[in-house]
């Protein structure tokens, strides 16, 4: 199985990046539960056959859809490694437990953050986004907020540009705050937060009785990459006596690149998201939420019951618990894919694989610029380049329908995977290029595949009509 996996990632460029399912893999999947053994030979071959070729295809060199990772060949390993001693980081004392401990410091460190935070990994930047805010809710509203609820008769807002990620309007609901407290923010013209509009918004919301809670930064949106001013907001945070939290899912990790500076003042923030899965090539799924105040962190989460009681000797000693720093009890040893990528390949090479990719996305969009048929729809914010197929012979009123179609055919043309999201009311393509294995030349057959599918849609949806 692992000489297998190794031969799969070797010859994975000459692959489709993705193919459609036949009905027969469908259906095959439907089969009943196997009562009885159908032997691990069968169970791999299964595997091979039914789902390998039809997985996502993020470990492909041409995979650039919505924002992932393309996972890394030690980070493999250490997932089987991980699974066979199967420890649960839920708490104990336990050396997996201080592998988690060090994977935190690193990534608070290597993200520009006070090391000294505490932080634990998740599920990915929803989660650890969550976390923030459920932080910042009992720091900003008392320790009652956990036995009584948010207090009745007080309204909340929390601030947040409007590029800023979903997984946010899903925290405030699960927080009780109801998603219409998140205020959004408008941009300026390069898609990150306009600051002094943030300023009239809680001043507005003063004057109407609605207290200003906490202001969600973006070190990188996810539509264009774009990265807030996280100084100026960090400015505004402390005037105001907001929350500051950075959603850093996307650039988080740019202090490890040469653009540390366009991060400058993450490490202000009292609360920080980030993905490892993203930027950091972690397997699926890594993310790390941390905390400035340690003790607001643990009194936000920690229910200690006796059956959980921490000693001083033991396995029921140990310092850290990391169910009191989040949701889950039982928890896998995520930390040993970021732990081993990290002494493996050196923090370094994940900063000039940051820079690469930052270096890819300009070219492609100065190819873009140059191109008469393609033209680009933001700045490129990080590694991402949004843009659509507009020949003149298309009208205006019909592009939308031309570029969604496009980026279907492109999917199916097994080529590259890219997405697509509004701008401006506008449906753009992204590439996003957070991938370690993309070279200069995927992205050339990405442009031509791109403009030659282009001809097609037009030619079966404009000109036919
Ligand atoms: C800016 C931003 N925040 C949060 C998320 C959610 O992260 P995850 O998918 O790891 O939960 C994403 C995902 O792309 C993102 O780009």
């Amino acid at each position: 199985m692992v000489d297998d996996s190794f031969d799969h990632l070797a010859t994975r460029r000459e692959e489709p990046v993705w193919q459609p399912m036949p009905e027969a893999v469908r259906t095959f999947f439907e089969r009943p539960l196997p009562r009885e053994p159908e032997g691990a030979e069968t169970a791999y071959q299964d595997f091979l056959e039914q789902v390998v070729p039809y997985s996502m295809g993020n470990d492909h060199p041409r995979f650039w859809g919505w924002y992932m990772g393309a996972g890394n060949p030690v980070g493999n390993l250490a997932d089987l490694l991980a699974s066979v001693l199967n420890p649960n980081l839920g708490g104990g004392d336990h050396s997996p437990v201080l592998v988690e401990q060090q994977v935190v410091a690193w990534c608070a460190e290597a993200a520009g953050y006070p090391t000294t935070a505490s932080g634990l990994l998740v599920t990915g930047a929803s989660e650890a986004n969550l976390v923030g805010l459920a932080v910042a809710r009992t720091a900003r509203l008392g320790p009652e907020v956990r036995s009584d609820g948010l207090p009745s008769g007080r309204r909340f807002a929390v601030y947040a540009s409007t590029e800023v990620h979903s997984c946010h309007r899903k925290s405030l609901e699960l927080l009780g705050f109801g998603s219409s407290a998140l205020r959004a923010v408008p941009v300026r013209a390069d898609w990150t937060m306009d600051v002094e509009a943030l300023s009239a918004a809680v001043a507005a919301d003063r004057a109407a009785g609605v207290e200003p809670l906490a202001v969600i930064a973006s070190a990188g949106t996810i539509n264009t990459g774009s990265l807030d001013d996280l100084e100026a907001i960090a400015d505004l945070a402390d005037r105001e006596g907001l929350w500051f939290h950075v959603d850093g899912a996307i650039g988080g990790f740019l202090a490890l690149s040469e653009h540390a500076a366009a991060v400058r003042g993450i490490e202000r923030a009292d609360s920080l998201a980030l993905d490892l899965h993203k930027w950091m090539q972690a397997p699926f799924d890594a993310g790390l939420a941390l905390v400035r105040d340690e003790a607001a962190h643990r009194a936000t989460f920690s229910v200690v019951p006796h059956y959980l009681a921490h000693s001083t000797r033991g396995l029921s000693g140990g310092e850290v618990w990391f169910n009191e720093y989040g949701i889950a009890l039982s928890r896998g040893f995520r930390a040993l894919r970021v732990w081993m990528a990290l002494k493996a390949y050196g923090a370094s090479a994940f900063g000039q694989l940051i820079d690469r990719n930052v270096v890819q996305a300009q070219g492609l969009a100065a190819r873009v610029d140059a191109h008469p048929e393609v033209e680009r729809l933001a700045p490129v914010g990080c590694d991402i380049v949004c843009l659509r197929y507009a020949p003149a012979a298309v009208p205006a009123e019909r592009l939308d329908e031309v570029n969604h179609e496009l980026v279907l055919r492109v999917h199916e043309s097994g080529v590259a995977i890219v997405s697509e999201t509004v701008l401006d009311g506008h449906l753009a393509i992204r590439v996003a290029i957070s991938n370690h294995r993309t070279r200069e030349e995927d992205l050339d057959l990405f442009l031509t595949t791109l403009t030659r599918l282009g001809e097609q849609v037009v030619a079966d949806l404009v000109s036919a009509s």
